[in-house]
C-alpha cells in the first residue's frame, strides 16, 4: 500500500512547502506517536477550552512569536494541525524504529491539505519546534487535528451509551453478512432509515464498511474497529465538545478573506462537474463546506446514500478532566457533533472577524476565544457567545450560499480525495441533502446549553483566588486528579485568573510551585508525579511549614508593596480516616489565624471528622466531606460546595507596611488598580487588623481610573460576606449593605470607629466591599473597548482604583491583650478620671 503517498505527492506537487500538509506525519509532530509517555493521552493535560487558550496565550506571550492574530491563527494551522493521522497495523509487521505505524490516510486529511496549501495558505516559516515545550506541543496538535482513532481499546462495553444498538453490534462482530440480515430485517432498518430515525445503523453499512478491507483505500486500517471510535481534535466546553481545529481555520480564513478559483482546487486540471459556481469563499470549505463535501463524497460512493447523514453524537469518557472523546457510531463520522460546532463557531468568528480587527486591530487570538467561549459578555457582542450558536448558523449562513459552496467545494475536493467510487451524478442532489440535514440536526439534535440557561447558570462574578491544595497523597490518583481538575477549571487557573500551588499534606513541602497556567499544572501534575509523594498527613508537620510558607508571602509582599487584589485560600484535602490532632498542630493553626488574618483555611476529607477539625476552623462551614471514587460521575457536585467556599472569600485588600508581625505603621495613602467587566461585580474584603484601633482618616476609596462604560456602584457590608445592590429578597441584607454610585469623584468608605464596641480584633467585623458593573455589554459595540493595558483579559474591562488611607497594624495574638489595656485605662478613667 505505498503507493497510495506517493501517488498524491506527485499529483499535488510538494513544493507547497508545510510538512503538515504531507502525506506523512510531520517531523515536529513524530514524537507525539513514537514516544510512549506523549503517545499516552492520560499523560497529557486534559482537552478543555481553558487549556487552549491557556496554550494560545503561551506562544502569544512568547517573545519569539511575533505575530498577529491574522497570522498567528493561519500558522498555528501550519505548524499544529495535521488532519487524518490514523493508525496502521499490518499483518507481520515487525517493529522497526524506522517506520512508524501512523500516517495521515483518513478521509479528513484530503480537505486539510487543500486547507493548508490552497485556501489559507501561508509564507510565514512555521513556529519553532522549541516555541512549546513537548507535552503542550502534543496537546495542541490533538486539540487541533480532526481524525478518528477506531482501534478497539476493550473498554467498548462501556464507552456507548446507546446500549440497545450496542448489544446488537458486539452480537455481530466476527460473524458473516447472512448472520446479520439474519438478525435485523433489512427492510424495516431500509424504511426507517426513509424517515431519517436509524439511519446510522444500517447494517448494510456496516457491512460495506467492515468488509471493504480488501484492496479499499482503508484497506491497512485495524483489523477490528471500535464499536466507539475516538474523535480527535476536540476540545470541551461547557457549550458541547468543539473541533478546535475548525474553530482555528474559520478565524484564519475569515482574517485574511479570499475567493479561491475552483480550478487552483483541481487536482489534474480536470473538474467533472462543471456546473457549479467558479470560485469559492474560502471561509466555506475553511468550516461547513470542508465538512459537508467530504460527508457527500464519502457516503455518497462508499454507501450509495442519497440521504447524507449529518452529526454524529459522542460523549467524553469522563466528567472532568476531559481526555478521551468517543463517538456513538463508527460510520458517517465525516461531519460530527464537534465538528458542526467548530464550523459555527468558526465560521461565524471568521464572518465578523474583519470588522473586529477593524475596531481593534491589537485584538489578540487568545482573548477572542476567551470572549466567545464566555458565559456573559461575548464577543464584542452578547450575541456573539458560544450558547448562541444555533441562531449564528441562521443569521450568517444562508441555505442558498451554503449549498452553492458547497457543490463548488465538493467537485473540487472530489478530484483530490481516492475514493471507492465515482458520483457520475446528481452530486448537487447530495449536497442539498447534506446541507437540509445540518439544518435540520442543528435545530433539533444539537442541544448545547443555550444562552437562558447560561445565564442563569453562571456567575456574575469571577475569581482571582491563590489556591494552595495540601494533598494527602494517599488519595488514588484517579480519585482526586478529576476533582482538582474541577477546582482547576471553576477558580479559572489563568493568566488573568487564580493561580494553584499543591503541596503536601504529610510535611507542607510543595509539589508544584504556584502557577497560573493550567496547562503547566495539568503537565506536572501526573500519575507518575503523585505516586511519587510519600502520602499521608500530619497536620503539624504541614501546618508548620505552610505558616512559615504564608508569612513569607506576606513579607515577600510588602517589600513588593502589594496593596491587594487577589484572595488566597488553603485547602486540605484528607484521605486519611483517622486523623491526628495535637496542641501543637492546634498553636500552629491558630498562628495562621493570628499572622495570616486573609488566608481562608478549608478542610474536606473523606470521611466525617469534623469533631476533630472543628478547633482548626474560623466556622463549621470550612469543614467538607468528600466522598471521592474513581471514575465517578458526580465530582462536580461533591466539589461544588468547596468552590461556593472559595467564592465567598473576597480578594484581599492589606496594608503592605504590615508583613505578619503586624509591627508596621501607617499604610498612608496607597492604591491598586482592579477590572471589572460590563455587568461584572468584584468582591473584597478588608481584615480589621488593618483598622481595630481608631484613627479618624482612616478610609477606603474607590475611584474610576480609566475609560470603560457604564456606571459603577460601589457597595459595603460588615456583616454581608458577597454585599450586592439590591441582591437579595432578605431586608435585614439590604438594611447591612450601603451602595452608593461611582459617578464622578470618589465613593469614600470612613473606617472611623469601626471596630467600636469589639473586645477583641476576632470579635471585630471585616469590611466587605463590592464594585460591580451596572450595565452589560452593549450589543456590537466596539467603543467601550478601551482596556488596553496589559492587565486587562478583556478589551471592554472597567479599571478601577481601590485606594487604602492611614490603615494601621494590629495583631490577632496581642489584640486581647490590647483591648484589655484600653479596658482597663478607660475603667481608671471612669473611676478616677473625674476625681
Ligand atoms: C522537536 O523537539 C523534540 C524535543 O526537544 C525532539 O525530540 C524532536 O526531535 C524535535 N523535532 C524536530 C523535528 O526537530
Ligand atoms: C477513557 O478512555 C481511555 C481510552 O480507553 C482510557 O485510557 C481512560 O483511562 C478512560 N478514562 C476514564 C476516566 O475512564
Ligand atoms: C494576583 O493575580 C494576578 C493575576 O490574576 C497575578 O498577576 C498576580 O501576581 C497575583 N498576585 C499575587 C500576590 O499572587
Ligand atoms: C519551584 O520553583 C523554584 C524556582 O522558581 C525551583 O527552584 C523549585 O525547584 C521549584 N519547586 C518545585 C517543587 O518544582
Ligand atoms: C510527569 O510529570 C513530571 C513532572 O512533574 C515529568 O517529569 C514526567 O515526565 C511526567 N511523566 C509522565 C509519564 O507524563
Ligand atoms: C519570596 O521572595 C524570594 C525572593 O524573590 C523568593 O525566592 C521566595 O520564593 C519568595 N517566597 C515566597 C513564599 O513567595
Ligand atoms: C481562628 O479565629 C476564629 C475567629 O476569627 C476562631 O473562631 C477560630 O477558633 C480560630 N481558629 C484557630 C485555629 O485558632
Ligand atoms: C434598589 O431598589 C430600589 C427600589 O426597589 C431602587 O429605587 C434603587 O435604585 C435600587 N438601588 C440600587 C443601588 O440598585
Amino acid at each position: 500500500m505505498y503507493w497510495l503517498p506517493i501517488f498524491l505527492v506527485a499529483a499535488l506537487g510538494s513544493a507547497q512547502g508545510q510538512q503538515t500538509a504531507q502525506t506523512r506525519v510531520a517531523d515536529s509532530l513524530s514524537e507525539c506517536y513514537s514516544n510512549p509517555v506523549l503517545a499516552d493521552r492520560n499523560n497529557l493535560p486534559p482537552v478543555t477550552m481553558q487549556v487552549l487558550i491557556d496554550i494560545i496565550r503561551k506562544i502569544e506571550d512568547n517573545p519569539n512569536v511575533n505575530m498577529d492574530l491574522r497570522q498567528l491563527s493561519s500558522v498555528l494551522l501550519h505548524t499544529y494541525r495535521q488532519d487524518g493521522i490514523e493508525f496502521h497495523q499490518r499483518e507481520n509487521l515487525v517493529a522497526t524504529a524506522n517506520v512508524l505505524p501512523f500516517a495521515p490516510t483518513f478521509s479528513s486529511f484530503h480537505r486539510h491539505r487543500l486547507l493548508l496549501t490552497r485556501l489559507i495558505p501561508n509564507n510565514l516559516q512555521v513556529l519553532g519546534n522549541d516555541t512549546l515545550p513537548s507535552v503542550l506541543k502534543c496537546t495542541l496538535h490533538h486539540m487541533l487535528s480532526t481524525t478518528v482513532d477506531a482501534r478497539v481499546r476493550g473498554d467498548e462495553s462501556s464507552c456507548n451509551q446507546l446500549s440497545q444498538y450496542r448489544a446488537l453490534r458486539t452480537a455481530r462482530s466476527g460473524r458473516s453478512i447472512s448472520d446479520d440480515v439474519e438478525i435485523i430485517k433489512p427492510a424495516v432498518l431500509k424504511s426507517a432509515n426513509r424517515n431519517g430515525k436509524l439511519r446510522r445503523y444500517d447494517p448494510n453499512n456496516d457491512v460495506e464498511f467492515s468488509n471493504s478491507g480488501n484492496g479499499g483505500l482503508m484497506s491497512e486500517r485495524q483489523v477490528a474497529e471500535s464499536t466507539c471510535p475516538l474523535l480527535d481534535g476536540v476540545v470541551n466546553t461547557p457549550w458541547g465538545a468543539v473541533s478546535a481545529g475548525h474553530v482555528i481555520a474559520g478565524i484564519a480564513a475569515g482574517a485574511q478573506p479570499q475567493r479561491v478559483n475552483v480550478m487552483d482546487l483541481v487536482r489534474d486540471a480536470n473538474l467533472n462537474y462543471r456546473n457549479v459556481q467558479q470560485t469559492v469563499n474560502s471561509i466555506y470549505p475553511a468550516t461547513l463546506s470542508g465538512d459537508l463535501a467530504e460527508a457527500v463524497l464519502i457516503q455518497g460512493t462508499e454507501r450509495g446514500s442519497t440521504s447524507i447523514s449529518i452529526g454524529t453524537a459522542g460523549n467524553w469518557n469522563s466528567t472532568q478532566a476531559t481526555r478521551h472523546f468517543m463517538l456513538h457510531n463508527r460510520i458517517n463520522v465525516e461531519m460530527t457533533d464537534p465538528e458542526i460546532r467548530g464550523d459555527i463557531d468558526g465560521f461565524a468568528l471568521g464572518s465578523t472577524i474583519t470588522s473586529t480587527l477593524g475596531a481593534i486591530s491589537t485584538l489578540k487570538l487568545s482573548t477572542l476565544l476567551d470572549m466567545y467561549y464566555s458565559s456573559r459578555n461575548g464577543a464584542f457582542d452578547s450575541n456573539l457567545r458560544a450558547c448562541n450558536r444555533r441562531a449564528l448558523l441562521q443569521q450568517y449562513v444562508t441555505n442558498d450560499n451554503l449549498i452553492s459552496e458547497t457543490n463548488a467545494f465538493a467537485a473540487a475536493l472530489d478530484t483530490n480525495m481516492p475514493l471507492r467510487g465515482t458520483i457520475i451524478g446528481g452530486l448537487d442532489q447530495l449536497v442539498t441533502s447534506a446541507v437540509t440535514n445540518l439544518m435540520s440536526y442543528t435545530t433539533s439534535n444539537l442541544n448545547d446549553m443555550n444562552c437562558v440557561t447560561t445565564l442563569a447558570q453562571s456567575n456574575d462574578f469571577r475569581l482571582r483566588t491563590n489556591l494552595y491544595i495540601a494533598l494527602d497523597f494517599s488519595w488514588p490518583y484517579q480519585a482526586v486528579e478529576p476533582a482538582i481538575s474541577h477546582l482547576v477549571e471553576s477558580i479559572e487557573v489563568g493568566k488573568y485568573g487564580s493561580s494553584i500551588t499543591l503541596l503536601n499534606a504529610l510535611d507542607g513541602s510543595i509539589v508544584i510551585n504556584t502557577t497560573f497556567s493550567s496547562a503547566d499544572f495539568y503537565t506536572e501534575y501526573n500519575a507518575t508525579r503523585h505516586a511519587q509523594i510519600q502520602s499521608g498527613v500530619n497536620l503539624e508537620n504541614s501546618l508548620t511549614r505552610i505558616k512559615l510558607m504564608m508569612q513569607e508571602t506576606l513579607l515577600n509582599e510588602s517589600t513588593r508593596n502589594y496593596v491587594g487584589g487577589n484572595s488566597s485560600v488553603l485547602l486540605y484535602m484528607i484521605n486519611n480516616g483517622n486523623l491526628q490532632t495535637s496542641d501543637r498542630a492546634w498553636e500552629q493553626a491558630n498562628e495562621i489565624n493570628n499572622t495570616v488574618p486573609d488566608l481562608r483555611v478549608l478542610y474536606a476529607s473523606a470521611t466525617n471528622q469534623l469533631d476533630a477539625l472543628l478547633p482548626y476552623v474560623r466556622e463549621v462551614q470550612d469543614i467538607f466531606n468528600i466522598g471521592l471514587a474513581a471514575g465517578a460521575t458526580n465530582v462536580a457536585s461533591i466539589m461544588n460546595p468547596i468552590v461556593l467556599r472559595i467564592q465567598s472569600v473576597g480578594r484581599r485588600i492589606v496594608n503592605p507596611t504590615c508583613g505578619f508581625l503586624f509591627n508596621g505603621g501607617s499604610s498612608g495613602t496607597r492604591q491598586f488598580d482592579d477590572y471589572v467587566e460590563p455587568g461584572f461585580i468584584n468582591f473584597y474584603r478588608l481584615s480589621p487588623n488593618y483598622f481595630y484601633e481608631n484613627n479618624d482618616n482612616r478610609r477606603v476609596r474607590v475611584s474610576r481610573s480609566g475609560t470603560g462604560g457604564g456606571s459603577l456602584t460601589v457597595c459595603h457590608s460588615r456583616s454581608v460576606v458577597l454585599p450586592r445592590p439590591n441582591s437579595t429578597a432578605n431586608v435585614q441584607d439590604i438594611s447591612a449593605i450601603t451602595c452608593q454610585p461611582l459617578v464622578s469623584g470618589n465613593v469614600e468608605i470612613s473606617l472611623q470607629n469601626a471596630c467600636d464596641g469589639y473586645w477583641s480584633i476576632r470579635e471585630c467585623p471585616p469590611l466587605f466591599l463590592s464594585v460591580r458593573s451596572d450595565s452589560s455589554l452593549p450589543a456590537g459595540s466596539f467603543a467601550s473597548a478601551s482596556c488596553t493595558d496589559a492587565n486587562c483579559r478583556y478589551p471592554y474591562d472597567i479599571r478601577f482604583q481601590i485606594q487604602i488611607q492611614e490603615l494601621g497594624c494590629f495583631s490577632g495574638a496581642t489584640s486581647v491583650t490590647a483591648s484589655f489595656i484600653v479596658l482597663l485605662s478607660a475603667l481608671y478613667i471612669t473611676l478616677y478620671g473625674s476625681s
